[in-house]
């Protein structure tokens, strides 16, 4: 934590906004740990924040100062090429193009949209884990919300929701069908309780951490601890008439446990990546069923099952969330009736002061954490 120069508008289309909450997210492990090469000193992490907006500039029409927005985690501008396909985390205005950007990219394409408070490869943008944050392209960005509920109700617009959202949209379960969720954090979570929403008919969740699982069950849905079983994809078609779910999400990434040789891989910098979750996630799926991957991946994977996908025909979709694309579908849904939940996700709330601990138990899944919000 230190002290820094509040920030001011630079161009006609910021808005600066004061923060009254602000979540850790599972990506925001990532940076404190494998992509912590990619911080610099001084760089303002966080991309789950809302407030209260205390000035705009001179383009931004549809919020003004008092109002209460919440700010999307991917900066798009709103009228450009893929804007306007929906595809906001693509966004050609924002994008980081230095450099480092274009080197971290091996088939040599360079990276998507800007975010907040996520390294020198996604524009240096100062992040939302802070008092103020200045708001880049706020003619688009901050969705208004209504007064009333507590923040808490709102805050996971900016990613956990439209993350989860997409993931089930790209998961495509048939109506009455069964998924599969790698990963209980709060985006496995939401997507569980999102899909059962809206049809699927079974969901099956994977996780280790006991109030992670048990959070689960309580909605429903059927849980697989993966340490206590030899093989989860075995377990998964057990209980599926030897065929698989219809689909899978992976929301886990990168950092996922459960194999010792994944870990030396990381560790010696052989591999970026983890894939234990996803290819246990692989090895769970029907032929001819859809693998939606939320959790992030950074680089290339060795000995990587292509062939498998390929031979079983399973539809891959994946990326990170097109956050605006999704808003008005949830939004109907964060009403007095709640009728996801949103609220029981937070475990954890703390001051900004003590952010340090609160990652510290986030990443250790210690004392129960599943989501920790600061309140500046
Ligand atoms: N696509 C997007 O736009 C987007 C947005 C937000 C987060 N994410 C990513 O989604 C992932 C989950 O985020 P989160 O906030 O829920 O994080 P989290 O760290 O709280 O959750 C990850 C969960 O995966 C579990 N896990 C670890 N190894 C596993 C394995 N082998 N099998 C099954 N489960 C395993 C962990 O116990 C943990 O509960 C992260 O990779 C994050 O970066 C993506
Ligand atoms: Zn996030
Ligand atoms: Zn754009």
């Amino acid at each position: 934590m230190d002290n820094v120069p509040d920030p001011i508008i630079q161009q006609p289309t910021d808005a600066i906004v004061r923060i009254t909450s602000t979540a850790i997210c599972g990506s925001d492990l990532h940076l404190y740990k494998v992509l912590s090469p990619l911080m610099r000193a001084g760089d303002i992490i966080g991309h789950e924040p809302m407030g209260v907006v205390e000035e705009v500039g001179r383009d931004v029409e549809h919020i003004k100062p008092g109002d209460r927005v919440v700010v999307p985690f991917n900066i798009s501008c709103g009228h450009c090429y893929f804007c306007d396909q929906d595809l906001y985390y693509q966004c050609e205005t924002t994008r980081d193009t230095g450099k480092l950007a274009e080197a971290s990219s091996l088939l040599g394409r360079g990276k998507g949209a800007s975010l907040f408070g996520y390294t020198h490869v996604y524009g240096a943008v100062p992040g939302g884990q802070a008092e103020y944050l200045r708001v880049p392209q706020a003619h688009f960005g901050p969705i208004k919300v209504p007064e009333g509920p507590p923040d808490e109700r709102f805050l996971y617009l900016s990613d956990v929701l439209p993350t989860a959202w997409q993931a089930v949209a790209y998961a495509d379960t048939p109506q009455g069908g069964t998924l599969g969720v790698w990963g209980l954090g709060p985006i496995g979570q939401m997507c569980a309780r999102i899909a059962m929403q809206q049809g699927v008919g079974r969901v099956i969740g994977v996780d280790t951490v006991p109030e992670r699982l048990s959070l689960a069950a309580r909605y429903g849905v059927e849980t697989l601890d993966f340490n206590a079983v030899d093989r989860v994809g075995d377990v998964v078609l057990e209980m599926t008439g030897g065929r698989g779910v219809d689909a899978g999400i992976d929301a886990v990434g990168m950092e996922a446990s459960g194999s010792a040789v994944a870990s030396i891989l990381q560790a010696t910098k052989l591999q970026l990546d983890r894939a234990t979750a996803l290819r246990e996630c692989m090895a769970s799926i029907r032929r001819g069923g859809t693998l939606s991957i939320s959790g992030v991946y950074a680089g290339p994977i060795q000995a990587f099952q292509l062939g498998d996908l390929f031979d079983m025909q399973i539809q891959v979709r994946m990326g990170q969330a097109n956050v605006r694309r999704w808003v008005d579908d949830i939004l109907p849904l964060l009403t007095d009736e709640d009728p996801l939940g949103v609220e029981d996700l937070k475990t954890h709330e703390m001051t900004l002061d003590d952010a340090p601990h609160a990652y510290e138990i986030f990443q250790k899944k210690q004392d129960g954490a599943i989501k920790c919000v600061l309140k500046p």
